[in-house]
């Protein structure tokens, strides 16, 4: 399949990176089967993805008929059947747990026509191991898109061990055509972004948990001293607490590589069910500021 047949892209799971990527899809002029579990997460979804485009309209980026003409193309449903059955691309973001994800692709082999590509944003989780779920893993490849997709410019693409020569291309054609920029990596657990993103990360865990600087302090230093756009609690109460500890959980148990070993702030947060700022995440009770009490600026 070439990029010019792309007509309808299934997003799978409407949390934090399904509104980014169903919002630049639609904004790209496809279709898009928004598809959640549940239907609170799809209105939440519709709230972010209204919320994204006004602030793009406020800027002179979008107008109101751009905002109207990108929602009138994304369709909501918690029917996978009905996301499956059109899709020529299927998107998934769902949690990031492989059984969970296996489970679903397996279904999604069984509910999508012969043509359909099926991407993965999956952070860590390797794709050579979920294609497997699926009798397709020559048109199985990992988009890797980053928080919040509407912003970040990069796409990780990552090329399975049985990936097609043609589903690369298509992939990288697509996401030219989101306005992006494709970059082509081999699997491996956490591929290149995650891998590296959680060993910087897992040490400004690791150094405020020794004590050496507080978390407004250690955030105000990678912003003042280089230049960085968020620090990395800042970064997790945006992206995910809970997102993090699933990717150094699955690092750690395929590397057994010490700089992955899941940070106790990280366990001891998520056991809490602060799983992040509200604002991105609703079912958590705040993010490192919220728990610590420091205000935010
Ligand atoms: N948060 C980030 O910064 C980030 C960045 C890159 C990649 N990712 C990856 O993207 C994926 C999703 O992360 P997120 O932060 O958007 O998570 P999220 O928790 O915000 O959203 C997940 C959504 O999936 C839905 N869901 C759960 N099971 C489902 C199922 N079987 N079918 C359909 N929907 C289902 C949930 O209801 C929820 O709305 C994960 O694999 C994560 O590792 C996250």
């Amino acid at each position: 399949m070439k990029v010019e047949d792309v007509k309808v892209v299934a997003q799978v799971g409407a949390g934090r990176m399904g509104s980014g990527i169903a919002e630049v899809v639609a904004r790209a002029g496809f279709k898009v089967v928004l598809m959640d579990i549940s239907v609170e997460a799809l209105k939440f979804s519709i709230g972010l993805i209204r919320g994204s485009m006004g602030r793009l309209v406020a800027k002179g980026r979008l107008t109101e008929r751009d905002v109207e003409e990108a929602i009138s193309r994304v369709k909501t449903t918690t029917s996978l059947k009905e996301a499956a059955e059109e899709a020529d691309i299927v998107i998934e973001a769902i949690p990031e747990e492989m059984e969970l994800k296996k489970r679903l692709f397996k279904d999604l082999d069984a509910l999508c026509p012969e043509r359909t590509v099926f991407a993965s944003n999956t952070s860590s989780l390797m794709i050579t191991d979920l294609a497997s779920a699926t009798n397709r893993p020559d048109r199985f490849i990992g988009l890797h898109f980053f928080n919040p997709v509407p912003i970040m410019r990069g796409v990780e693409v990552v090329r399975g061990a049985l990936t097609s020569k043609e589903t690369v291309e298509l992939a990288v054609e697509f996401c030219k055509r989101l306005g992006k920029v494709p970059i082509v990596v081999n699997d491996g657990p956490g591929f290149f972004t995650s891998r590296w993103f959680a060993a910087w990360a897992g040490e400004a865990f690791r150094l405020f948990e020794a004590g050496i600087a507080g978390i407004k302090e250690i955030d105000q230093m990678a912003k003042l001293c280089f230049n960085m756009p968020m620090g990395p609690f800042e970064l997790h109460d945006m992206a995910g607490i809970d997102v993090q500890l699933h990717v150094m959980e699955y690092l750690y148990k395929e590397t057994g590589d010490p700089r992955y070993a899941p940070p106790l702030i990280l366990k001891k947060l998520v056991k809490a069910g602060y799983y992040g700022d509200r604002k991105y995440n609703p079912k958590s009770k705040g993010g490192f500021y919220d728990y610590f009490g420091i205000p935010k600026e």
